[in-house]
């Protein structure tokens, strides 16, 4: 087995024939004879004149290999007291005729479909149905409410909503049809029909003129897997930036597909039949690739589930999981791990199941604290692996590649750089740190097979976002070090993006919320620290002059709620009588933080009245 040094090399002065040779494991309707287009920078395309259906590599080329009979999908859901199994040729059938419904609804190869769904076999029958017939789709997780759903339509313009009558929480039941119906009285592009699953737990109105019931379409008739260009985009899943308005990052079909394939083997050392569970959501980029494409390309069984870490009944619900279906690897975020640990610090559930089929527990969403590593490391007694990816990317910069060259591991770290991600840190002047010198995370350009070629209809914001501050790099957003052994650091965020549970969140979009009650003249959101979340959010608010305070900070949250969603988790916000702002008004969020953490944070010079920030010391550190 070549070594990780050799294999990265590679990578990054070949890539032609790195990628070239993992594209292999695709199965391609034109097999692409050029691996990269560098033709026109900083607008890189892998594959260009490949040919695939993803849905095909998911799913057909199985059944046609004899695996019709193997688990595909396995849909265990605490909530809801059901469990089912679904075999490749069931998938399959099950897809195949719901693109034909679609296609029935007017989808055709690259129009959009938005699906708002909870963790049920039909958000991913859906999505793989979009894929087969080269539509496009766009995942808005279910527990986003009406605005944030009602922006993601307008920009992505669907033919066809998917949805449900209620998404399941362990406390309540969430309606999404109110939701979904607001969003499109709210949306200025609606689509022209919605497909509605009517779950047993609550069943809702349907619009005659506009909304279909999912079970009426179950019998059209099954469509074939349309072949799609390597390039062309295969979803748009939206992301937190820092302004309120969220990014639409796109993913192609044939980078998607080498990336995924090559992730799935020699990072997650899974191979087809083996048991792979991501317990995270369809609504995140961690399910869409590790749900969904990643283990059924790879012709694993994924496990679908709805439920949570804890209270699902009980701290030891994942391991339940586990030791039912033999899962090999499980991927989960820290925050899981520190709710499960919080209810459960001797680990006693974990002694209650038989575990030897998992070989490993990745972790990934937020980092892993070195605290939450020991814990997992020592009652499991098997490799706990961070590894660090974004949206952007759709699979891991830096990780440890368990399938191929197993490296130490170092707690605190998500290890190396993955394969073509060429990992720099750098200063403002951009400049490069020495190792163990903390800066700005970049990677040099082209990115590899599977991350963004750009953002949904909107190059420049792309360019702008990533590309315009260190020319020739991808500014991931992330800040961090490499130490003297190439291990990677990743600290947190060096902007206005915070991760609440591993759910990544703009505090722009909350302030937009915030802004938008008329007693609200000024506000800010900074991310805190939480002690199983990792972050969450915090407002401080100015009023307009002659506002009563009474009740407000209550409707202020209760506003965030109904408008962004009960995910946001802002749960405190305070009335001040001033921000700390630069002479040039720019408000001094890094210093709230920085003083919200305790940190003895250096007054800037800028500062427009330092007594502003003096008075505001106190209510910060509460
Ligand atoms: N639909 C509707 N509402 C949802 C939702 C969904 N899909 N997901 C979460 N919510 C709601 C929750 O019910 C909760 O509402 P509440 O304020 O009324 O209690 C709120 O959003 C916050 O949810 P969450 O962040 O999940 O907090 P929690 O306290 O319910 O659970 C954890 C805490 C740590 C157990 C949970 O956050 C968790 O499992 N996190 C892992 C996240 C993850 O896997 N991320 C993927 C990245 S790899
Ligand atoms: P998302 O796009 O929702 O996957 O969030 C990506 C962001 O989550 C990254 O930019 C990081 O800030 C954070 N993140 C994800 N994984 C890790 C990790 N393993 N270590 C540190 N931060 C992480």
């Amino acid at each position: 087995m070549r070594g990780y040094r050799e294999m990265f090399d590679e990578s990054i002065h070949d890539p032609t024939t790195f990628w070239g040779e993992a594209a292999e494991a695709v199965t391609w309707t034109r097999k692409p004879q050029r691996i990269l287009d560098d033709s026109n920078p900083p607008f890189y395309r892998w594959f260009p004149d490949g040919e695939l259906n993803t849905c095909a590599n998911a799913l057909d080329r199985h059944v046609d290999g004899g695996r019709g009979d193997q688990a595909a999908l396995i849909y265990d859901s605490p909530v809801t007291g059901s469990k089912r199994i679904y075999t490749y040729d069931e998938l399959l059938d099950q897809t195949a005729r719901f693109a034909g419904a679609l296609r029935a609804l007017g989808v055709a190869r690259g129009d959009r479909v938005v699906i708002y769904m909870p963790m049920i076999p039909e958000a991913v029958i859906a999505m793989l149905a979009c894929a087969r017939l080269g539509a496009v789709h766009s995942v808005v997780f279910g527990g986003f409410a009406a605005h944030e759903l009602a922006t993601r339509i307008d920009d992505a313009r669907p033919v066809v909503v998917v949805s449900a009558s209620c998404g399941i929480e362990p406390t309540r039941t969430v309606e999404y049809k109110p939701m979904l119906d607001a969003a499109l009285d709210m949306a200025e592009h609606p689509p022209r029909n919605c497909v509605i699953v009517q779950r047993d737990a609550h069943r809702c109105e349907l619009n005659p003129n506009r909304d279909v019931d999912w079970n009426d379409l179950t019998g059209a008739d099954p469509v074939d897997p349309e072949p799609v260009a390597a390039t062309d985009p295969l979803y748009v899943l939206y992301t937190s930036g820092t302004t309120g308005k969220p990014k639409g990052i796109v993913r192609d079909n044939g980078g998607h597909a080498v990336a995924l394939l090559w992730s799935m083997r020699n990072i997650y050392d899974i191979a087809p039949g083996e048991v792979f569970w991501a317990a995270s959501d369809v609504g995140w980029v961690v399910g869409h690739s590790y749900i969904v494409y990643g283990p059924l390309m790879a012709g694993a069984t994924t496990v679908l589930y709805e439920g949570k870490p804890i209270g699902t009944p009980d701290p030891g619900a994942f391991w339940r999981v586990v030791s039912e279906y033999g899962v090999k690897a499980l991927f989960s975020a820290p925050t899981a791990l520190r709710a499960i640990r919080k209810e459960d610090p001797a680990g006693t559930h974990i002694g209650r199941y038989d575990l030897s089929s998992m070989r490993y527990l990745f972790q990934a969403g937020e980092r892993l604290d070195p605290d939450t590593f020991a814990w997992a490391s020592e009652k499991l007694g098997i490799p706990v692996v961070d590894h660090w990816w974004q949206t952007e990317t759709g699979w891991a910069i830096a990780a440890n590649p368990m399938g191929v060259a197993p490296m130490p591991i170092k707690a605190g770290s998500p290890t190396v750089p993955m394969p073509g991600y060429d990992v720099r840190i750098l200063h403002v002047d951009g400049s490069h740190c020495a190792p163990g010198e903390e800066g700005a995370i970049c990677i040099g350009l082209p990115l590899p097979p599977g991350t963004l070629p750009t953002l949904w209809g909107d190059d420049d914001r792309y360019e702008a976002s990533y590309l315009c501050e260190h020319p020739g790099y991808y500014l991931t957003g992330d800040g961090g070090y490499l130490d003297e052994d190439g291990y990677l650091f990743v600290m947190g965020r060096i902007d206005d993006v915070i991760n609440v549970a591993g759910h990544r969140l703009s505090t722009g979009s909350i302030e937009a919320v915030l802004a938008t009650h008329p007693a609200v003249a000024e506000c800010a959101v900074i991310g805190v620290a939480d002690e199983i979340k990792g972050q969450v959010p915090r407002g401080f608010v100015v009023l307009t002059a002659g506002t009563s305070e009474e009740g407000l900070a209550e409707e202020l949250v209760q506003l965030v709620r109904d408008e962004i969603g009960a995910v946001a988790c802002l749960k405190q916000v305070d009335i001040v009588p001033a921000l700390p702002k630069t002479r040039s008004g720019k408000i001094l969020r890094k210093t709230m933080r920085g003083i919200a953490h305790g940190k003895d944070e250096p007054v800037p010079s800028t500062i427009e009245d330092p007594a502003v920030l003096d008075a505001l010391k106190s209510v910060l550190q509460d």
